[in-house]
């Protein structure tokens, strides 16, 4: 396996640009089997995740060619309708070709997706909502067995406004007979992204960008052509590494909107922060690299992404002062804490909260760390660019599931990093 080693303690400088985001391009490359003929998505980052679907829509049939950022997945002909375990556990999102399949093929077996390590990660309102728009659902030895000659709308209230329970449920609810209303729907832009793309195809959902959305069932739909937007917790990541190392630089091709509150919390933080038509500037107020206390509690959209979460609490171990990170959406979502403290970090977590007490700017000192899941070890990425000495991280395809080329876009803006055998 290979580790990633960073030389740390140089204040990273300049512009690094934002990939297609992984949690829009996995949902828009499912919602690709809802009809056939050959799809057209651009802005496609090339990523473990992505790479990973698109064996799946392959095992089922389709064919999938990558150009460039553009990816082109014709589903003319579909095999069968079996998202098998071996492919499903290396990835939860799978569950996302559960609602296509069943509405475009009447019947589908997908395998559970089973755990992963920030929580238990149940898929109950996907089975549920499916039910409520008239399909047979079973679990049947790991396998959620889903059968419907025809899916009929239906008001379906989701009791947290789950990301892709609701994906699965928009998806699902285009082909069927009738309308379909979605309350306490998600609210993230990776689902305007989604509603944007089954619009061009001929569904007809309004109600983008609230918690209502209205679906208004068709017998068919056409191709796509369509972009993915940019990754805004890639985005958050580099604005919150650039601002660990005391350096100044902007995060270009992105969309500020989408990260209302990590702009806030960093501005607290008492960083500048300037929002261009798609880019986001960061630098230091007065010269000084004096972080404050900031707490943040992770929240649905538009409150503070929980995949950013363990990316700010590595910058909270360099402030002055104690600050307060409360995760509520993952009950085990905590896992970079340890790994922190290799490097001096002074956390103290009870239950859902930890407490951060700030060692001050260049208060990290390098050290072998071990990547656990996605969003820890970009946490780990930033703790050590930020620590003097040198940082190893073990485990990196974690990173490689949701970063595309970390090691360029980092070298790009001054950083000493590079990949070796572990
Ligand atoms: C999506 O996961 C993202 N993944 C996650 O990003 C993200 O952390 C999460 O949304 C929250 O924003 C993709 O979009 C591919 P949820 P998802 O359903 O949809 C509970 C990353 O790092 N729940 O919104 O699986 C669940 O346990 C990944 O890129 C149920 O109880 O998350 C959680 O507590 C990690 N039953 C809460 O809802 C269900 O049927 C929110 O989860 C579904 C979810």
């Amino acid at each position: 396996m290979e580790k990633l080693v960073i030389e740390g303690g140089i204040p990273l400088q300049g512009d690094v640009k934002v990939s297609g985001a992984k949690n829009a391009a996995l949902p828009l490359m499912a919602a690709t089997l809802l009809c056939a003929g050959k799809h057209i998505l651009r802005n496609v980052p090339d990523l473990r995740d992505t790479r990973t679907l698109a064996r799946l829509l392959e095992n089922l049939g389709a064919v999938v060619s990558r150009d460039g950022d553009v990816l082109t997945i014709d589903t003319t002909v579909l095999h069968h309708g079996e998202a098998s375990y071996e492919l499903v556990k290396t990835m939860r999102a799978s569950v996302l070709v559960l609602g296509p399949l069943v509405a475009r093929l009447g019947k589908t077996r997908v395998s559970l997706p089973g755990g992963c390590a920030i929580g238990e990660r149940p898929v109950n309102f996907h089975i549920d909502g499916l039910r409520e728009l008239g399909a047979v659902c079973a679990i049947k030895e790991g396998y959620i067995e889903a059968e419907a000659k025809k899916l009929y709308g239906n008001t379906i209230y989701f009791d947290i406004p789950s990301v892709t329970a609701t994906e699965n449920l928009l998806m699902a609810a285009s082909l069927a007979k009738g309308t379909t209303v979605l309350k306490n729907a998600a609210k993230e832009p990776e689902i305007g992204n989604l509603v944007d793309m089954l619009n061009g195809m001929g569904a007809k959902i309004s109600g983008r960008g609230t918690d209502v959305l209205t679906v208004e069932g068709v017998d068919s739909l056409h191709p796509a052509d369509c972009s993915i937007i940019p990754d805004r917790i890639e985005a958050g990541t580099y604005l919150l590494a650039i601002a660990a190392t005391g350096g100044a630089g902007r995060v270009t091709h992105c969309c500020p909107g989408d990260l209302p509150s990590l702009v806030e919390k960093l501005r607290h933080a008492g960083l500048e922060i300037i929002e261009e038509a798609d880019a986001l500037a960061v630098s230091w107020k007065d010269g000084t690299r004096n972080l404050s206390r900031v707490d943040i509690k992770t929240a649905p959209f538009p409150g503070y992404p929980t995949d950013l979460q363990a990316q700010f609490m590595a910058l909270m171990t360099l402030c002055s002062g104690q600050s307060a990170v409360h995760e509520t959406i993952f009950e085990n979502r905590f896992m970079h804490v340890a790994e922190l403290r290799r490097m001096g970090a002074k956390i103290t977590v009870d239950g859902r909260l930890a407490i951060v007490s700030g060692l001050g700017m260049n208060g990290l000192k390098g050290a072998p760390v071990m990547a656990t899941d996605l969003r820890a070890s970009s946490s780990l990425v930033i703790a050590g660019l930020a620590a003097s000495g040198r940082t190893d991280i073990s485990r990196i395809y974690h990173l490689e599931r949701g970063y595309e080329d970390l090691v360029g876009k980092l070298t790009g803006l001054g950083a000493r990093v590079w990949k070796e055998q572990e």
